[in-house]
């Protein structure tokens, strides 16, 4: 019912040549895959040159932000319908970074989720602990509250959340396929009591030092239907690896 759903966070890397480089390296090796929803966020200034390669093909494109209004004196920003304009399909929403480097609260990541759907983007919603909160317990409430928060007032269509450990982010410490699995489990509890059985459509992924080598094993665990890949998607082979990951 749920499809694997491999999508890359590029963060503040890649310019438009090396977007240029990277994808069309990567398109012809992955286009056999049709098995797998295959998404790629780049920055910004490579939407553009990203959304011609990724025409035609079985990968979509979408952002790493978005704003949460429609158009006006905004400056910096950039709102939902620019970004579906430029071709996008998905936009992260609630990366542990912007909440951390730009203040960006529940309430702020709820209104852009909001935003977003109204304008007919997937949103791709992240949650996650950090290890204070983790080793002391609060990792349940903090996931309860950045899903029930991040999606107060808003349906269930167009959503995948993505659980992202922030003590596993960059660190090359990731999570346990035991740690992921039950805090998946937990999530799509969660999601059960808001939206019942349609809850089982919801892709939650798994986000924090996914590489290569652990990408078969996290794929193993039955709540994890995917995974958000930050420093292993900027390398074509290690990419295309975990977009073809074995079945276990
Ligand atoms: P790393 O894969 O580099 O740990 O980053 C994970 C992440 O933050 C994806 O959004």
């Amino acid at each position: 019912m749920r499809r694997p759903f491999i999508a890359a966070n590029w963060k503040m890397n890649k310019t438009v040549s090396e977007t240029q480089d990277f994808l069309s390296a990567f398109i012809p090796e992955v286009k056999e895959v049709k098995d797998v929803d295959i998404v790629i966020a780049p920055p910004f200034t490579s939407l553009a040159v990203a959304a011609e390669e990724l025409s035609n093909t079985n990968i979509k494109l979408a952002a790493q932000n978005v704003f949460y209004e429609e158009k006006g004196a905004y400056t910096g920003e950039v709102s939902p319908l620019m970004l579906i304009d430029i071709g996008c399909k998905y936009v992260i929403v609630g990366h542990s970074e912007r909440r951390q480097y730009f203040h960006e609260t529940d309430e702020i990541v709820n209104r852009k989720v909001r935003a977003a759907k109204k304008a007919g983007l997937g949103v791709i919603l992240c949650v996650g602990e950090d290890l204070e909160e983790r080793e002391t317990g609060k990792t349940f409430s903090v996931l309860e509250k950045g899903v029930d928060k991040g999606l107060s007032e808003t349906d269930y269509e167009g959503i995948v959340i993505a659980y992202e450990p922030i003590w596993a982010i960059g660190t090359g410490r990731t999570a346990t396929p035991e740690q992921a699995q039950e805090a998946h489990e937990f999530i799509r509890e969660r999601l059960r009591l808001n939206y019942g059985k349609k809850a089982d459509s919801i892709c939650i992924i798994y986000g924090g030092s996914v590489t290569p080598d652990n990408i078969d094993s996290l794929m193993a665990c039955k709540d994890l239907d995917g995974v958000l890949v930050g420093g292993a998607s900027l390398k074509v082979e290690s990419f295309v690896r975990i977009v073809r990951f074995n079945r276990l």
